[in-house]
């Protein structure tokens, strides 16, 4: 295999563009009701969480999006979608970073030697409280050396390993096989256990804040409903943890 568009994403050709706004608004704006892959070389608009940009340099990583209908599949089941992307790309990292491995920070930052080397951005539309469409943004850091001075925690593979050669092909093949598995089988697989192999910093005590207050817990993992689960330490009581929006890291 020779060139990106002899991948196919659920048996559906992927699309491979030099430059769009961004992978996750093309699909949005895309009528297609089908699976869809679209990876771009150079994002002229690329967003990560909370509306930061997701910077990438043209044709060093992977920057890519796609979308698919679940079915039956209700809001509240939303984690598991989240989940079998972040266990696709850490099974993928940590077949060939061994023996270093990869880590899912909570909810599905990749962490590969504390710095972060892959994001992922999760957007749904949902009828009757059932999710009928998800986006799933995902970029990888690949080959890229150097990273704007906002960005001291972010990383990528040829960073960490600069002596292997890092061959984005290969990569997004064998990230899209894992998907296509993992993804397959939401509703017959419990993640929890899995993603609690890979969470980053369990059972560790870290500093996070939380409503507004800087705090010590310790990391529990995460329970069947996605959430995570933190011992206060102080009060000495467990805090569940829905959202990434209530809790800013005070750690890498
Ligand atoms: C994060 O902030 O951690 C999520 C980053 C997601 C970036 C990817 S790159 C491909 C896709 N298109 C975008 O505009 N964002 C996602």
């Amino acid at each position: 295999m020779s060139s990106f568009a002899e991948l196919t994403f659920f048996d559906y050709p992927i699309l491979h563009f030099k430059e769009v706004d961004s992978t996750s608004d093309f699909l949005k704006r895309d009528a297609a009701k089908h699976p869809q892959l679209i990876l771009a070389d150079f994002q002229s608009n690329g967003r990560g969480q909370f509306g930061r940009n997701w910077e990438s340099l043209a044709s060093d990583n992977l920057c890519f999006s796609f979308q698919f209908f679940p079915e039956n599949i209700f809001m509240d089941m939303g984690h598991k979608i989240s989940q079998a992307v972040a266990i696709s790309l850490i099974e993928v990292l940590n077949d060939i970073i061994y023996p270093e491995r990869a880590y899912i920070k909570w909810p599905n930052d990749i962490i590969v030697k504390d710095k972060k080397i892959a994001g992922i951005l999760i957007e749904s539309t949902v009828t009757n409280s059932k999710i009928d469409r998800i986006i799933v943004g995902i970029g990888l850091n690949v080959n890229q050396k150097r990273f704007s001075n906002q960005l001291l925690n972010a990383s990528s593979l040829a960073l960490i390993f600069p002596n292997t050669e890092w061959d984005r092909l290969i990569l997004l093949r064998l990230i899209i096989e894992k998907l296509e598995v993992y993804i397959g089988s939401i509703f017959h697989q419990d993640y929890q256990a899995i993603i609690n192999r890979y969470l980053y910093k369990i059972n560790e005590t870290i500093s996070v804040i939380y409503k507004n207050q800087e705090i010590q817990v310790i990391n529990l993992g995460v329970n069947n409903l996605g959430y995570w689960l933190l011992d206060h330490q102080t009060e000495k009581r467990i805090l569940q943890v829905k959202s990434s929006q209530e809790i800013k890291y005070l750690y890498n």
